[in-house]
């Protein structure tokens, strides 16, 4: 027999974190997602004494080639098909393009988009079948402009947030609720690892917490975007009202190395 499933992608800290604390009080077997299977395995071992769920803890980068697939076969062999899919796991790199290194280019463009779009496109057609099913895609209010020395993390974002839109569109009707999410600067590893910490961006982040708590009550409540945060709120519309060149230049200004 299949059982019904939630899997959260990049769920070893973070707003991943912060989402498998929320998702686990709805009784659903929980599959956690990422390379620290140690973090993974503390963290099943907590909400399953808190909550009783069963939860499975599945260790895989997600930057190789081939990876979602592997994902969902070892999901399927666990005898589970995915109801709720969380495409979370993501990195940005904060530098000029021109000294981008370019393998940890590639593996971005791999993790933050191939790797969400491929476990949407294996994932969706079931849920399709069965009527019911969500996806919460993690883009970011950097999706909504261009940001040089953030050039192409914010190329990605810009991507999920317009696949998830189109795709919320293609599935209205259908028993799908499908959101992105847009955080602004949030207080997590993130910023270690995009080359921000101790930055203007990591002064004013934001707990996880709340940025999770937000997400998920928009993706029950069937909103398509929702940008987390009092102060990010205005980006679409100051993005809709400035000129997208002053907008870039602003940018450039204050991400500038
Ligand atoms: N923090 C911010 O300011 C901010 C703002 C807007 C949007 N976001 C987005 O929010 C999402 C979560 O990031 P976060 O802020 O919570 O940062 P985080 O604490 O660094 O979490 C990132 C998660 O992604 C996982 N991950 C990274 N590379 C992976 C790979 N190759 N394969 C599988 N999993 C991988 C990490 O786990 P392992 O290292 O264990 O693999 C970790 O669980 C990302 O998509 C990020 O772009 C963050």
């Amino acid at each position: 027999m299949t059982t019904l499933a939630t899997v959260i992608t990049g769920a070893s800290s973070g707003i991943g974190e912060a989402l498998a604390h929320l998702f686990a009080p709805e009784h659903q077997t929980l599959v956690l997602v990422a390379r620290r299977k140690e973090r993974l395995e503390a963290l099943a071992k907590e909400l399953n004494a808190k909550h009783g769920i069963k939860v499975h803890v599945i260790a895989q980068d997600l930057q190789e080639a081939g990876a979602a697939a592997s994902l969902m076969s070892a999901i399927a062999a666990l005898g589970l098909s995915v109801d709720t899919l969380v495409n979370n796991a993501g990195f940005g790199e904060s530098t000029p393009f021109a000294k981008a290194d370019a393998a940890k280019t590639s593996g971005m463009m791999q993790l933050n988009m191939v790797a969400l779009t491929e476990l949407t496109h294996q994932a969706l057609p079931t849920m399709i079948e069965r009527g019911h099913g969500r996806i919460m895609n993690i883009a970011s209010v950097v999706a909504f402009q261009p940001c040089p020395y953030f050039a192409v993390y914010a190329a990605t974002k810009a991507y999920v947030l317009s696949l998830t839109e189109a795709l919320a569109e293609e599935v209205k009707g259908r028993g799908i609720l499908v959101t992105a999410v847009c955080p602004g600067s949030t207080n997590t590893g993130f910023h270690e690892v995009a080359n921000t910490k101790g930055s203007l961006l990591d002064k004013i982040a934001e707990s996880p917490e709340m940025v999770a708590e937000e997400a998920y009550k928009a993706l029950n409540n069937s909103k398509v975007v929702i940008v987390t945060g009092l102060m990010n709120k205005p980006v679409p519309t100051i993005n809709r009202l400035i000129p997208r060149r002053a907008m870039t230049w602003a940018v450039a200004k204050m991400l500038g190395h």
